[in-house]
């Protein structure tokens, strides 16, 4: 018993040193040290150059000097620590598990602290704040997880000569990608960390969304976190929660509706003085199709006859449609009648797209026999959607029961008349033949 439970309470500790091994490890993190080229041009020829560097990512500012050890690919002077006292970046989608193929996706660049010119983010640096601060080495990072939802940017500082870095502000988002049907609420989460040990910290924020699309872009929202003031923009039905955003860093968007032309890319950018940090999400709106036939119910048919069948699939959206039809007999087993011919898409008000396909069925084609059900199959991103109709063919000359009768039956009346026929003829035949005969004589 002693034992039993002396093994259950070392277990339980295994277990929880093993709990809080995981979540409390923080990664070491390959990344691309990325810069503009140096030299003549100063940049301005848009060259840059990649190098290998590693992140030794921790939580609490340390400063015990313990050299960082460099991998034989990395040259050291790219070796850095970077301490994160929200911990954002020791999550477990930035933490694979040793040895595992896909890794987080990491770029580092150099950042150069600057005010901004922004209405809503002008107020921040109205005071000159200490640019004592702002003369120091700082980076500007940018951080994928494994699992592709999770996306970190961050702003970093180390004093000038060292390699240690502390984030003083970050961005994260666990939304990068996001499907949505028509007409539900979407939200695209953003939130933002900023270092209260920071002076820049208690001088306020701005946030900002964007939206692109191919190439056109659009303000959503902006917001002036230190005046509390929204700037004028022209979005309908997107929100955000400024208490959440005052008191946790929610910069979530809302959009209420989702709508067709909300597909395409938001950029959320958080705003301290004299620097931003965002992160760029993609929201698609994906509604699978309504599917109806026409003519239904099918008009009876008789061998040889061709039947024009239309399947309409409407407000879908994105335009990707693949329509199929499929014949199911008597026999329960479904098998391919081909994809008809396609219509050209057209357009909705909402932007959903509706398109068809047509069906040219020969009903005397031997494997339809007396008819089943006929199917319209649409695949869409959205899902498989299927519309069906039951299909009669009559007088079909198949090896069925009441044909066989039926036609015992139509042989029978037939031979009748035949026989009643021949029987009239046969009978006024020998009466003129005795005509003749009495001529003759
Ligand atoms: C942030 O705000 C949004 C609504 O704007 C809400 O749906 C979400 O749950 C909030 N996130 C957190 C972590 O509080």
């Amino acid at each position: 018993m002693t034992n039993f439970s002396t093994i259950y309470k070392l277990s339980l500790v295994a277990v929880t040193f093993f709990i809080q091994a995981c979540s409390c490890s923080c990664p070491v993190l390959e990344c691309w040290f990325v810069q503009e080229k140096a030299g003549r041009g100063g940049g301005l020829t848009g060259a840059t150059t990649q190098e290998k560097s590693l992140l030794y990512i921790r939580k609490e500012r340390e400063s015990s000097g313990e050299s960082l050890k460099a991998p034989s690919d990395i040259n050291p002077d790219r070796v850095y620590s970077l301490t994160d006292a929200s911990a954002s970046l020791c999550q477990q989608a930035l933490n694979p598990p040793r040895g595992s193929v896909k890794k987080p996706q990491c770029e580092i660049n150099p950042f150069l602290p600057h005010p901004s010119t922004l209405k809503w983010v002008a107020s921040l640096t109205e005071s000159a704040l200490s640019p004592i601060y702002l003369q120091a080495e700082w980076f500007s990072a940018s951080f994928q997880g494994l699992d592709d939802q999770l996306g970190i940017s961050t702003i970093t500082r180390a004093p000038t000569g060292t390699k240690e870095h502390n984030v003083i502000l970050s961005v994260t988002s666990k939304t990068m990608s996001v499907k949505s049907r028509l007409g539900v609420p979407v939200t695209l989460d953003c939130s933002f960390w900023a270092d209260p040990s920071s002076p820049l910290s208690t001088s306020g924020f701005a946030v900002e969304w964007r939206y692109q699309f191919r190439g056109n872009g659009r303000l959503i929202l902006a917001y002036d976190g230190k005046a509390d003031r929204l700037a004028d923009t022209q979005e309908e039905g997107a929100t955000m929660d400024f208490e959440g955003l005052h008191e946790r860093g929610n910069a979530s968007l809302t959009l209420q509706e989702a709508k067709v032309h909300h597909t395409g890319m938001y950029i959320c950018t958080v705003y301290l003085p004299y620097m931003l940090a965002q992160v760029v999400m993609e929201l698609e709106i994906v509604e699978p199709p309504s599917l109806s036939i026409h003519p239904s119910p099918l008009p009876l048919a008789v061998p040889g006859q061709t039947l024009t069948i239309q399947c309409e699939a409407s407000g879908f959206a994105p335009l990707s449609l693949e329509l199929s039809w499929e014949f199911k007999g008597a026999d329960g087993k479904s098998r391919s009648l081909g994809t008809g011919s396609m219509s050209g898409h057209r357009q909705a008000w909402d932007g959903t797209y509706s398109q068809s396909a047509r069906l040219e069925l020969d009903t005397s084609r031997l494997d339809l026999g007396r008819g089943g059900e006929v199917t319209c199959v649409a695949v869409h991103p959205g899902g498989t959607r299927r519309a069906s109709v039951n299909l009669n063919i009559i007088g079909f000359s198949g090896p069925s029961i009441e044909d066989s009768m039926a036609m015992v039956g139509v042989a029978l009346v037939l031979y009748g008349l035949i026989k009643f026929v021949s029987l009239i003829f046969t009978g006024s035949g020998s009466d003129e033949a005795g005509k003749q005969d009495k001529k003759d004589k």
